[in-house]
């Protein structure tokens, strides 16, 4: 379904079927030295080991320390090693973009990896911008963003919703009730369910939006019961989706009647949550870490190696580990060249790579192909795969705003 049929409301098609730095030698001296003329490659490492994202953020933290180690093992990039400069943003905006300043400028880090929030993106994006520096962000998001300093390497709205929404519509009915935190990543998503069920003759019954961290949801359990939405679209964040699968789960709400589906919850939610609490539920997302691919078997075995057995990967940590194998593609393609950022973001685009959950591809819109999937939860906290995309989606960002698309010569309006 295009943009144009989605506001047309053409029926749905379907989918086919620091710090950290021990163990990096060198002689990287920081302060005055020019974008990576010394013997490694400075890289920031910006995620968040606490506060109410970090049960998520800090996965995405080991995952990209886990790529950047594994290169370092196999001798670097064209020789050189990789060395991350690493700080912990605390979960908020203002200090994520305060370390973002102070790897850019201090540390001459030649890209940052990092957030998990679009909160902190956007807190991220004047530094990058000004500093023409390159942020890899490895987080699905609200889409309607279109920087040349930013490689957004998770799923936009139409990679997640295009074929979940109507999917649910047909299942369980159109009666969504929108719950999720209060910032722009969810209020920009539920714009877009809203568009499509519209489109496809569903209805909104309620919009219910909760502060970041909030942990205490019996008002909006009682809401539920009140309303009974035949589907909880939820674009809640970290500890309060938690925090809220757990109190329906308390109050006796059933999936089979009234599920969640949602655009963030992945197996690292679900560990906290508990797997019984969190069966029966759905996700959308381009990776599930049950999926079965050489490259993901690999990927898991290692990350479970390093981080323990009871660790699991999820649809952005691999996101992230992946981002860093870009990097490194990119890096390589330069060769002798000087690494400004922007060269890297040049050398990016185009670029094939092999993840986890299947070949993905930076587009000119510095956004990334993806293989969309819907799964459901099962009680051993893994997701039961139901749909599956037969090929990659191409991101739009703009998707659901008619006139608006995102090229490689940034946003164009028509
Ligand atoms: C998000 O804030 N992009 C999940």
């Amino acid at each position: 379904m295009k943009r144009r049929d989605l506001l047309k409301g053409v029926a749905f098609a379907g989918v086919a079927g620091a710090t950290g730095l021990g163990g990096f030698p060198g002689i990287w001296t920081g302060r005055n030295a020019a974008w990576a003329a010394g013997s490694d490659i400075p890289v920031g490492v910006l995620f968040s080991k606490t506060g109410a994202v970090a049960v998520v953020e800090s996965t995405l933290h080991d995952a990209c320390m886990m790529a950047i180690e594994e290169i370092n093992d196999n001798g670097g990039i064209n020789g050189r090693k990789i060395r991350p400069f690493v700080e912990d943003p605390a979960s908020d905006p203002a200090t994520f973009a305060d370390r973002a300043n102070r790897l850019v400028r201090r540390d001459k880090v030649v890209s940052i990896f990092g957030s998990y929030t679009s909160s902190s993106r956007q807190a991220v994006l004047p530094v990058v911008e000004g500093q023409n520096n390159l942020y890899w962000y490895p987080t699905l998001y609200e889409g309607r963003e279109c920087s040349r300093n930013v490689m957004y390497g998770g799923a936009v709205p139409n990679q997640q919703q295009q074929d979940f929404v109507p999917w649910l519509k047909e299942k369980f009915g159109g009666r969504f009730y929108l719950l999720g935190n209060n910032y722009v990543y969810p209020r920009e998503e539920n714009n877009v369910a809203r568009k499509i069920l519209k489109g496809i003759g569903g209805e909104v019954v309620n919009e219910e939006y909760v502060p970041m961290g909030h942990d205490s949801f019996s008002s909006i359990v009682s809401k539920l019961r009140r309303d009974k939405p035949d589907v909880i679209f939820c674009t809640l964040v970290g500890d309060s989706d938690v925090a809220f699968q757990r109190e329906y789960h308390n109050a006796g709400l059933d999936p089979k009647t009234m599920p969640v589906a949602s655009l963030t919850r992945s197996e690292i939610e679900v560990k906290a949550i508990g797997g019984e609490a969190a069966a029966g539920h759905f996700s959308s997302a381009p990776y599930f870490m049950g999926y079965q691919s050489a490259e993901n078997k690999k990927f898991v075995e290692a990350y479970l190696k390093k981080y323990g057995q009871d660790q699991v990967t999820h649809f952005v940590n691999e996101a992230a580990y992946s981002q860093v194998y870009q990097f490194k593609n990119a890096v390589e393609r330069i060769g002798s060249g000087e690494l400004k950022p922007s060269a890297i973001r040049d050398a990016a685009v185009g670029q094939r790579f092999m993840a986890p959950q299947g070949e993905i591809e930076i587009a000119d819109n510095l956004h990334s192909y993806l293989w969309p999937k819907i799964g459901q939860w099962q009680a051993d906290g893994q997701a039961k795969v139901l749909v599956d995309s037969k090929s990659r989606m191409a991101p739009e960002p703009y998707w659901a705003y008619e006139g608006q698309e995102c090229t490689a010569e940034g946003l164009q309006k028509s």
